[in-house]
């Protein structure tokens, strides 16, 4: 499929008209089959969406104001896209699972999303984590950018690939005092890529290009590269904008794809945030690598870009077609002055004391093969049914050493908690220069190929069931996911 770039428009997700919610009176938010025009060009696709908009609707909330939300599954008994059984959780069950993760927010293990919390159909069957139908979120973390997407036990990579994810925003008063641009100056960015049928339906491998012939069929790919970048569910698409300061909140919910985003006429921009809420000082920067879930917070200046086209691009991939991503056409004029600033001081970071530590884990990335002879990725060479072993204590800090043996990039999520990256060493054990995001609060992290890359944490407020994973999809629908069990102190 050829498709003609920037011609649509960039849409801005719906916000969901905020109320007050309680158990009993939630937010609900329904999954259901839908069509979807992703390019003017193209026919309508068909899609499972959240109150059936690509990507769903958006949630802003203000700190520390809990809402309830019931997430209905209202979609077909039947997949669209090629279910391979042979996965984790995937056999005996039913095929259309789904369940949801506010990913980032600590929220208590009944309403984490936890990947055996599925539910069919109006709720018809559940799995063995289910607890409840009305999910709280307490909403008690600084203003940032979180995103919620499905977590269904085996079929996550296709639950999302097919359209289900959306923006929840958080927002603080501290944040609001700042004086960075506001309103239509702020805009979400949720990119994802995405590979079309002439039909218009949504594409997704049924095996991998070069299939020995034991696999089954379907069998999960090793990786998903779409042909087409998708923003806000638009192929390619344009925004207009005044040449003034704009601030962009990316989140990358692409399945495998990572991004170093820069801008064509290599202007550099500011970092102001990452996963989890501002940094301490802005970074100026001229490309950042963004991997799946990851999240930036940017200020970019138009202002002596007029009547100029720029266009945000993945470095990894200039000169392909998946080198551009979308495009800024300065094209309209300044409807007054610009006041927006970026603050030489943006927050506070708690930084927790190295004395604090509790435990060191050292984590290994590595790779195997399963009983059909497929690369499979593991984390400690562990997969998703062994015994739990990261069992660290409630209230307890703990430094992870995630040493990546394979050879490919691996972005890591806990749940539950924020992380600061402490530091990234080579493969001899070097110290590297590290990233721009690593200033910031972390939920996920890239580990790249050969690195050690240290994070610390608190394991707070919640004991329970929640999980850990590599958020390229595929390798986490393919036991590169590990329980992750928060435990009780004793009584004494
Ligand atoms: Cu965004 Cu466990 O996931
Ligand atoms: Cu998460
Ligand atoms: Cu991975």
């Amino acid at each position: 499929m050829q498709f003609k770039k920037f011609v649509d428009r960039l849409p801005i997700p719906p916000v969901i008209k905020s109320r007050k919610t309680t158990k009993n009176n939630p937010y609900v938010v329904s999954m259901v089959q839908t069509r979807h025009q992703f390019h003017q060009n193209l026919p309508k696709t068909k899609v499972w969406a959240y109150n059936g908009l690509v990507p769903g609707p958006t949630f802003e909330v203000k700190k520390d104001k809990p809402i309830y939300v019931k997430w209905k599954n209202k979609l077909p008994k039947k997949h669209f896209l090629p279910i391979d059984t042979t996965i984790h959780g995937a056999s005996h069950t039913p095929e259309v699972r789904t369940v949801v993760h506010l990913h980032g927010s600590p929220s208590a293990p009944a309403s984490d999303g936890h990947p055996e919390a599925w539910f069919t159909k109006n709720f018809g069957q559940t799995g063995p984590e289910f607890v409840t139908k009305t999910y709280k979120y307490p909403n008690r973390e600084r203003a940032t950018t979180l995103w919620y997407h499905d977590h269904a036990l085996g079929i996550t990579r296709l639950n999302v690939y097919a359209g289900l994810a959306g923006l929840y925003l958080i927002r603080d008063e501290e944040e609001k005092a700042l004086p960075l641009p506001k309103g239509k100056y702020e805009v979400p960015l949720i990119v994802q890529d995405k590979s079309f049928n002439p039909d218009g339906s949504l594409f997704y491998p049924a095996q991998p290009s070069n299939p020995s012939p034991d696999l089954p069929f379907p069998s999960i790919v090793p990786g998903f590269f779409g042909e087409t970048i998708v923003v806000n569910g638009k192929v390619w698409p344009y925004l207009n904008v005044e040449p003034r300061k704009y601030r962009f909140r990316i989140v990358n919910a692409s399945n495998s794809r990572a991004y170093q985003f820069q801008l064509s006429n290599s202007q550099s921009f500011f970092l102001i945030g990452t996963d989890g809420g501002l940094l301490e000082r802005p970074i100026e920067v001229q490309s950042l690598l963004v991997g799946s879930a990851e999240r930036i917070d940017i200020v970019v200046d138009f202002s002596k870009l007029q009547g100029e086209t720029i266009i945000l691009q993945n470095q990894f991939e200039l000169g392909n077609p998946t080198g551009d991503v979308m495009a800024f056409k300065v094209t309209k004029p300044l409807k007054g002055k610009d006041n927006s600033q970026v603050p030489a001081i943006l927050s506070n970071i708690d930084h927790i004391p190295l004395t604090e530590v509790k435990k060191v884990r050292h984590l290994t990335l590595v790779e195997t093969q399963d009983e059909f002879g497929r690369p499979m990725l593991l984390l400690d060479g562990k997969e998703w049914d062994d015994p739990v072993t990261e069992t660290p204590l409630l209230d307890s800090v703990e430094i992870w050493e995630l040493e990546n043996i394979t050879d490919g990039g691996h972005p890591i999520h806990l749940h539950l908690v924020d992380f600061l990256v402490l530091e990234r060493r080579d493969s001899n054990g070097n110290l590297k220069q590290p990233l721009p995001t690593d200033f910031g609060l972390k939920d996920t992290v890239t580990v790249n190929a050969g690195e050690t890359v240290r994070i610390i944490m608190r394991f707070e407020p919640f004991a329970g069931k929640y999980v850990w994973h590599c958020h390229k999809l595929e390798h986490e629908d393919h036991d590169m996911m590990r329980p992750l069990t928060i435990r009780k102190h004793k009584k004494s």
